[in-house]
């Protein structure tokens, strides 16, 4: 089967590890015949924007849906505010085509050292809300520049939109084998929308009765990320709690670079959109030395979405052989080029 692959590769590093993402699944089909990508590589990007006015050029959002993917490195230039940056691409995108479910794996793999003691304990998927919360744009400013401005930022939930997410989250605990599932919330300092969010959670959960649920506050649950990481399995949270929670879980699994995301659009109506969870990484672009970690995790949920299990799972036995040998970039303490990894995988699937 031929898969047809949007390539975003964006700004800053997300040139360089989408770069060595596709040389890895080109190495990959090389073993499969019967399967093939047709990557087609757009430019949106910051550099786009400074030069034409626009990141995403019109009819762009109309082109992409004919994909069976997306794959996407990072947005954000030291030029363009980051509010623009992020808006005007990536969350056109996500919300253009209802992802609503953003899915943000967390596990340490072998060879890597966290900071974290018991950080072999770590197996969580987290499941951020992607489509509506604290980051659905709504708020305004008034009496700009004077003493008495004002700035609200409005979350907006909606019964369709919480109980589709939980739906997945349950449907996910279910597809583990702990089967828990832990919500997150801050239902008692927030007590409108945050509580819906918890009462459709409990409604959800009775369709469920293998799902063992639990709930914490967002402030508490981080120190149960840190300190009792065994407890968690699946977690829920919106938006925002979401956001922040899995750059905490990425960096107690060893680094920033390792960690993937896939955005779903569950229904398949339109494409899903995969993305390393790092952004553009200014101090290190250019450099070589970005870990491409991150995008071949990526890589390896977009095949699990393509239903091309079997290349996945090669593909992620070659990353843990790799990275386990000790071959690492130097976001992990090691002093391997994104070349010399890349180089290193596409090997050891070749010999598998
Ligand atoms: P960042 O993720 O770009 O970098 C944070 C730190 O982690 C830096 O020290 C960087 O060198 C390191 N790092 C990140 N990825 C790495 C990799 N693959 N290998 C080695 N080291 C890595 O986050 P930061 O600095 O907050 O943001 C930079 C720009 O990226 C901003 O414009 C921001 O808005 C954008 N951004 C975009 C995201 C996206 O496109 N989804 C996500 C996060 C940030
Ligand atoms: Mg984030």
């Amino acid at each position: 089967k031929k898969h047809r692959i949007a390539v975003i590769p964006g700004d800053g590093i997300g040139l360089e590890v989408i770069d060595a993402g596709k040389k890895v699944l080109e190495t990959l089909v090389e073993s499969y015949p019967s399967v093939g990508f047709e990557f087609k590589d757009f430019d949106w990007s910051s550099k786009r924007y400074l030069e034409k006015g626009q990141y995403i050029p019109d009819g762009g959002i109309e082109e992409l849906k004919t994909f069976d993917a997306i794959y996407f490195g990072a947005v954000g230039s030291e030029e363009v505010p980051d509010h623009i940056s992020l808006w005007d691409l990536r969350l056109k995108i996500c919300q253009g085509f209802d992802q609503y479910a953003n899915v943000r794996p967390a596990r340490v793999l072998p060879g890597v050292t966290s900071r974290l003691q018991h950080a072999d304990k770590i197996d969580w998927v987290i499941i951020r809300e992607n489509s509506e919360g604290e980051y659905s744009g709504n708020g305004g400013r008034v009496h700009q520049g004077l003493p008495d401005e004002v700035g609200t930022e409005v979350s907006l939930f909606t019964r369709k939109g919480i109980e589709r997410i939980h739906r997945f989250a349950f449907d996910m605990a279910m597809s583990r084998p702990r089967k828990k599932l832990t919500l997150v919330t801050k239902s008692n300092a927030q007590r409108h929308g945050m509580v819906l969010w918890d009462e459709i959670f409990f409604e959800v959960a009775k369709d469920y009765p293998e799902v063992e649920i639990n709930r914490e506050l967002v402030d508490a649950v981080t120190t149960t990320m840190v300190l009792k990481p065994e407890r968690l399995d699946v977690i829920v949270a919106t938006n925002l709690h979401a956001d922040i929670i899995s750059d905490l879980a990425a960096a107690l699994s060893g680094s920033l670079g390792i960690a993937p995301t896939a955005n779903l659009n569950p229904s398949g109506e339109f494409p899903s959109m995969f993305e390393p969870i790092h952004g553009s990484a200014f101090d290190i672009t250019g450099k070589g030395i970005a870990n491409p970690i991150g995008a071949f995790w990526t890589a390896v949920m977009m095949l699990e979405h393509l239903g091309e299990q079997t290349l996945a799972e090669r593909l992620m036995a070659a990353v843990e052989e790799v990275i386990g040998s000790g071959l690492q970039a130097p976001d992990l303490g090691g002093k391997a080029t994104t070349r010399e990894i890349t180089d290193a995988v596409c090997a050891s699937i070749r010999e598998k």
